[in-house]
């Protein structure tokens, strides 16, 4: 291929940045053009093409948020849309597209391969770690240390007040980032969309051990598992502890990405620009297990990933 084009869509992630970078060099080094894509697909259907050189990514591997930008853009949910998105890459020459983005995103260019042939190569770019046939995405470890962070700092003032702390952390509906921090920051409870729980029996839980002379308790709550201000209500009035709630937020999509995202990042970048210039389409590169995984980009937007139980369980052996 002698032109490709790189955008990342959907929510931001940390690594997104390294990602983009890593194909934008990895292209230059093979000699093929390399177009951005600027604020994902809103950028593609208005024509914010620009051509990228070496130097367009220096300064990026240790930047969170994305320097394309990034949207989530309606008018590419209609085919028309699409349309107009593919016809201004084909009038630059773009024979290829790698998108950096999560389940949506990859949704998006499932349909703009299906409708107009446009070979497609995906990365799972997103904290959620929410893409099908892959145990890690880009930017989910930074996601969990920022979390992880706060869990360290809300633990301190918890246990000075011998409070209960609620944290929500984001997900969308996955449980993987509230189950990851929830262990590694040691949380007594880790609620997870995937996962029922009983708030009356943790509640009873709770007041025995306080009544025992704990000091403090850390619940980790998804989003997808229930808004933590509602559920902090609950607690407080059931158990007659002081309650406080920490709702996160952004915070956890920015920051400068850990060694693991931009390493990850970096080689899976690599693989995907290699990938769409000597002809593969519609797969998604990510990591399983350690290793590099190439998944079919149907397969991965048309299944949803579980929760892996065997984390389920030793959060529930560790609290
Ligand atoms: O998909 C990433 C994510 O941060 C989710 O965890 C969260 O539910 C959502 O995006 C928030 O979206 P927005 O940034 O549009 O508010």
């Amino acid at each position: 291929k002698k032109a490709i084009a790189v955008m990342t869509s959907g929510g931001d992630s940390p690594g997104m940045n390294a990602a983009a970078r890593a194909v934008v060099r990895t292209a230059l080094h093979e000699g093929v053009k390399v177009y951005g894509i600027y604020d994902g697909y809103a950028g593609m259907i208005d024509d914010h093409i620009e051509e990228l050189t070496s130097r367009s990514v220096s300064d990026m591997i240790q930047r969170g948020g994305t320097f394309l930008g990034t949207a989530r853009s309606m008018e590419f949910k209609t085919p028309e849309g699409r349309k107009k998105g593919f016809d201004n890459l084909v009038k630059r020459g773009i024979e290829g597209l790698v998108i950096i983005g999560g389940d949506g995103s990859l949704t998006g260019g499932s349909l703009l391969s299906k409708e107009t042939g446009m070979p497609i190569v995906g990365l799972p770019g997103t904290i959620d770690n929410d893409v099908w046939g892959m145990d890690y995405t880009i930017g989910c470890d930074t996601a969990a240390n920022t979390i992880v962070d706060a869990i360290n700092k809300l633990r301190d003032t918890a246990s000075a007040h011998r409070r209960i702390m609620l944290v929500e952390v984001m997900g969308r509906n996955s449980g993987w980032l509230a189950m990851m921090a929830g262990i590694a920051g040691g949380a007594e409870y880790v609620l997870v969309p995937e996962v029922k729980y009983d708030l009356d029996e943790i509640c009873h839980e709770l007041k025995a051990m306080y009544d025992a002379g704990k000091r403090y308790s850390i619940i980790v709550v998804a989003e997808g598992a229930g808004s933590a201000v509602g559920l902090g209500k609950v607690v407080e009035d059931k158990t007659g502890i002081d309650t406080r709630v920490s709702v996160l937020g952004h915070i956890q999509r920015g920051g400068s990405p850990t060694i693991e995202d931009r390493i990850k990042a970096s080689m899976l970048g690599e693989k995907a620009a290699l990938a769409i210039i000597s002809g593969a389409t519609n797969v998604v590169f990510g990591f399983n297990e350690g290793k590099v995984v190439g998944v079919n980009l149907f397969d991965a937007v048309n299944n949803t990933k579980t929760l892996n139980p065997e984390l389920v369980r030793l959060a529930r052996v560790l609290a």
